[in-house]
């Protein structure tokens, strides 16, 4: 019987692929299990689907598969943890992830305006992804850095108490 999971559109897809890796990947992934007690594994889901979003991109089905059998997990139970966290990307993503934050105290600092230049600057809509794969915008909620609002993360960098110049510097500076 197939899997079933559910994409980035919410358009439900079926598959029974599962992602291979190789043996240190799988070394690396059980240096995470050993952290947790016995019983506890799938307390390592977390740091597993980093590991997955590393090394295929994205949360894919295939990936998303291998961790539910990794943990012994219903398909459903990680999807339930991948599609919370808005650092999981349920699509391809490009090689720069502009992720602004549209949480309040961003939002009344500016973002709205932030996040239109950027996709100006760009030429792409948020969600969308430049034609070279070079970067992808998404709005996301709070980063936790509200008193240096507007900020974004780019990759797993912060930048913070952004004007147009300043992303227009730091998108320039991006290779
Ligand atoms: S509101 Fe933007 S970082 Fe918290």
């Amino acid at each position: 019987m197939g899997t079933v999971a559910t994409d980035y559109t919410n358009k439900v897809v079926k598959t029974d692929e599962i992602a291979e890796f190789s043996d240190e990947v799988i070394e690396e992934m059980k240096s995470h299990l050993v952290k947790y007690p016995e019983g506890r594994q799938r307390s390592a889901l977390i740091p597993l689907l980093f590991v997955i979003q590393r090394e295929r991109g994205y949360l894919d089905n295939p990936g998303v598969n291998f961790i539910a059998k990794f943990l012994d997990l219903e398909v459903t139970d990680v999807w339930e943890t991948a599609t919370f966290y808005s650092m999981f990307n349920l699509h391809p993503v490009g090689k720069h992830h502009i992720q602004v934050c549209k949480t309040l105290s961003c939002r009344i600092m500016g973002e709205p305006d932030i996040t239109g230049h950027i996709c100006d600057k760009l030429g792409i809509k948020v969600g969308e992804t430049t034609e070279d794969k070079r970067f992808t915008v998404t709005r996301v909620e709070c980063l936790g850095s509200c008193g240096t609002a507007p900020m974004m993360q780019i990759g797993f960098d912060y930048y913070e108490n952004l004007s147009k110049e300043k992303v227009d510097e730091i998108l320039d500076s991006l290779d």
